[in-house]
Order: C-alpha cells, then structure tokens, then sequence
C-alpha cells in the first residue's frame, strides 16, 4: 500500500456524526486533563522565534486554537474528517480547512510553525511515520512541534511485558524518542526539545523542532 494511503486510513473512525463534540467534551474526562495538550503547545510555541503563522494538522474540533492564539500567531487547521472540523470554534471558522496531511494544500514553508498533535501514535510503521514528518516540514518555514507516544513510559512497557492489552497491528503505537529525531531529520528538522506531562509515567511526549538549514 503507497505511504499515502496508510496515512489516510486513518482518517475514518472520525467521521462519525457528533466526534467533534465527544472530542471537544467528554473524551477527556476531566478540565485539567483537557488543559493538558493545549499547555504543552502554548509552552513550545513560547519557546519558538517570529512565530506569527500556525498550521494546526490535524486540528480535529479545534482544541489547540485558543493555545495558538494565546501566543499571537494566526491559527490555520486542517482535518480530513467534516464532523471534527465542524466542531471548532465559531471564530475559527474562516481558517477551517478540509483536507489530508498526507498531501496538505499549502505552499512549501507557508507557516512559521507547523502543529501536529495526536496524530503520529496512529501510524502504523517506519515509512507512514517518515512521510508524514516529510510533508509536516514541507510546509513549515522553521518549527514543527509533534506528539507522539513514548516507548520509554510506564504504559509502553505495561503492554510490553503483557500487562496492558496491546492495540494489535492496526492500533495506536508507541515510537522511541531515537526514532522520531531520525525521522524528521531526514525532513531536515533538528530536536530543539522533547517535553512529556511526567517523563516515563505519561506516554503523550511532544517534541519541538527546528529546521536545520534556514
Ligand atoms: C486524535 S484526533 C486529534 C485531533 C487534534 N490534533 C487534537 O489533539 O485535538 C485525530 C484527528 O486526526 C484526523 N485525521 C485522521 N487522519 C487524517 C488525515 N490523513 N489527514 C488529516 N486529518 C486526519 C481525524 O479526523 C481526527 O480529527
């Protein structure tokens, strides 16, 4: 299967009608867990030079735009499901853009910063997680700030040692920290940092990245 398509199958358990108001609402359980991601975001944009562009992909029903916003920058999103877009919030609305990551609409290096949170954990194997890094840093003029799933975590190696019940081949994976760098370095994008909720016991991780030639 081309690398394209193993990206975009991972589009349909989205599209379901009233995902982006479980995603936006419930899904996260409690305020302080949905404060989580949008926090990590804010503090790695505030980390990040002449960010005044942002391309959030995929955006989903819109939760990391106040984060964006809160740190000047202009927020675009991109999501290939109607149901999650249709979910964010109404100021946004302009900015909303259906369409894959797989091939994004955009002009190389059209953001300053390119977001991209949850999305990576859904790949399934080296290649779809290399041409997605590609295609991120394709349309990022300088940062690229990316979750993934920490294989050196607690609940990585509960499924590891049997303890967790694994997702099986389609699921959700984790990645090494090792991976990921080398992964988007052949994007030419560099580790500027890695930041998790609680190193080793939370296996959300985002990494903040930088182009290596300006
Ligand atoms: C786990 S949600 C995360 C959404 C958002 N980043 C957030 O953290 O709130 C994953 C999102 O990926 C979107 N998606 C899945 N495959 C996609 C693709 N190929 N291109 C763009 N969006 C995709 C889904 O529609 C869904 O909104």
């Amino acid at each position: 299967m081309p690398h394209e398509d193993r990206i975009e199958r991972v589009g349909a358990k989205w599209q379901a009608q009233g995902a982006g108001e479980h995603y936006r609402g419930p899904r996260f359980g409690s305020q302080r867990a949905r404060e989580r991601d949008p926090a990590a975001v804010r503090a790695l944009l505030r980390r990040c030079e002449g960010v005044t562009s942002v391309l959030d992909v995929p955006c989903g029903a819109g939760r990391l735009a106040q984060a964006v916003e809160d740190c000047g920058a202009r927020w675009t999103g991109v999501d290939v499901s109607h149901a999650m877009l249709g979910s964010a919030p109404a100021h946004c609305s302009a900015r909303r853009v259906q369409a894959s990551l797989a091939a994004l609409p955009f002009r190389a290096r059209e953001f300053d910063a390119v977001v991209c949170c949850r999305f990576l954990h859904h790949l399934q194997d080296r290649a779809a997680l290399e041409r997605a890094a590609a295609e991120l840093a394709r349309v990022a003029r300088r940062y690229v700030i990316a979750s993934f799933w920490d294989s050196a975590s607690l609940p990585a190696l509960r499924v590891r040692l049997g303890l967790k019940r694994s997702e099986g081949p389609h699921g959700r994976a984790a990645t090494s920290r090792a991976q990921i760098a080398e992964s988007f370095a052949r994007a030419g994008l560099r580790v500027v940092a890695f930041r998790a909720h609680a190193r080793f016991l939370s296996q959300q991780t985002f990494v903040l990245l930088e182009r290596v030639e300006p």
